[in-house]
């Protein structure tokens, strides 16, 4: 799906990115954005404008209500472009490369950022993009059905939320922590650094007890900074020979949160049972909790 969009990506003129950018506007005001204030906005003739419409249409950035009266909402894919694009342009990232992770809300993909300065080397980095599909959002996609709008409008309020609510918890993070460092985001994408390693749960480790070691270190860094992850485990860890890298922050809560003890706990439990199960090491749980605390 990303090759289509990569490819339509491409091909995009500024007149085209131009329609978009004004779907987009007009989807603040209207839940079906009429032509009328398309040609408005980018000051195509209605014929120009059409005929773009539907090629758009046709490649599957917009999507064109007939049902009560006509018009446009951007898709997802039509989004990613403006996202990409405004990455693109503000030399966040110059080329997009191919997908190397999905999770349940996200599909990662590898980029190439320039450097600054021409003597230093280009490097990879990662740009997530979110999709709005997490149960835990559902509240929020109640909220905005009740204000009349559809399903798609909703699932990219969500996404673009998680994508923001993850780029401000990372920048507060980096770099005591240690976690990718966040670049940039916009939309409904971040733009991130390439994790050190492999993911825990994909990994044999040489040495689990000091790995183990450097998670609880990181999780109480992140503790005296007010912070708890809330979905801590094996597959959002990497793990490499110079440390740990935690990843997948928009779940975090505060201390503050009513709950703060028990998720904590639920957070460290998972630890501690991933390295019981694959490396038959014996943790207290109170205890590391208390280590955590630093009580
Ligand atoms: N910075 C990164 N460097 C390398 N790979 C990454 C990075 N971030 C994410 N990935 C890969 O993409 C996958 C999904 O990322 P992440 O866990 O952040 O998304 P998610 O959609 O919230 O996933 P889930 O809910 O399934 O845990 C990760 O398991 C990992 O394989
Ligand atoms: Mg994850």
């Amino acid at each position: 799906m990303i090759d289509e969009t990569r490819r339509i990506f491409k091909e995009l003129d500024s007149k085209n990115l131009r329609i978009l950018t004004g779907i987009e506007i007009g989807m603040r005001r209207f839940e079906w954005v009429p032509i009328e204030e398309l040609n408005k906005y980018t000051k195509l003739p209605f014929d120009k404008l059409e005929y773009r419409l539907k090629k758009l249409v046709k490649n599957k950035l917009v999507i064109k209500n007939t049902k009560s009266y006509e018009g446009f909402q951007i898709y997802f894919e039509g989004y990613d472009i403006l996202a990409l694009n405004a990455f693109v342009k503000r030399k966040s990232i110059s080329e997009i490369g191919s997908e190397i992770g999905v999770g349940k809300d996200s599909v990662i993909f590898e980029a190439i950022r320039q450097p600054k300065l021409a003597i230093e080397n280009s490097i990879s980095v990662i740009i997530k993009v979110y999709r709005g599909n997490k149960t835990g959002f559902n509240q929020l996609t109640k909220l905005s059905e009740h204000i009349g709008k559809g399903d798609n409008f909703s699932r990219i309020y969500a996404a673009r939320l998680a994508a923001h609510r993850e780029y401000e918890i990372m920048s507060r993070l980096y770099p005591k922590v240690s976690i990718p460092k966040p670049f940039d985001q916009n939309r409904h994408v971040i733009v991130m650094d390439l994790a050190k390693g492999n993911l825990l749960s994909k990994t044999k480790l040489l040495d689990p007890e000091w790995h183990l070691d450097e998670i609880i270190k990181q999780v109480k860094i992140i503790y005296s900074m007010g912070i708890i992850h809330a979905d801590l485990s094996e597959f959002n860890i990497f793990v490499s020979e110079e440390g740990v890298q935690i990843i997948d922050w928009p779940q975090y809560i505060t201390q503050e949160h009513p709950q703060a003890d028990e998720i904590l706990e639920r957070d460290i439990s998972n630890i501690l049972i991933h390295f019981l199960r694959k490396y038959g090491i014996k943790r207290e749980l109170k205890e590391q909790v208390n280590e955590i605390k630093g009580v």
